[in-house]
């Protein structure tokens, strides 16, 4: 069971994590909850998207790259590496 907390939080709202969030409630995918959270304590690298219990952050995600999410990460078991946020994931430097 993963859950998806989507940021709408003020910051992110304004770098449009309303429209993210709703990109990933119109697919609904078994055992993945998903929810709009309050601030995740990162504004301005919004909208910020943590995947629990994995840990894993996506920074300043686009509406359009939530599909990509749900059928690399979430369905597939494969983090998207290009969209990690570099704070807390510095393996995204590398690649
Ligand atoms: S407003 Fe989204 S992390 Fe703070």
């Amino acid at each position: 069971m993963k859950c998806i907390r989507v940021c709408q939080n003020r910051t992110c709202r304004k770098q449009g994590a309303a429209k993210v969030l709703a990109a990933f409630e119109v697919i609904s995918v078994p055992d993945v909850t998903i929810i709009g959270s309050g601030c995740l304590g990162q504004c301005g690298n919004g909208p910020m998207v943590l995947v629990v219990p994995d840990m894993v952050w996506y920074s300043g995600v686009h509406p359009s790259e939530v599909s990509l999410i749900i059928e690399q990460h979430l369905l597939g078991n494969q983090i998207v590496t290009k969209m990690l946020y570099h704070r807390f994931h510095p393996q995204r430097q590398k690649q």
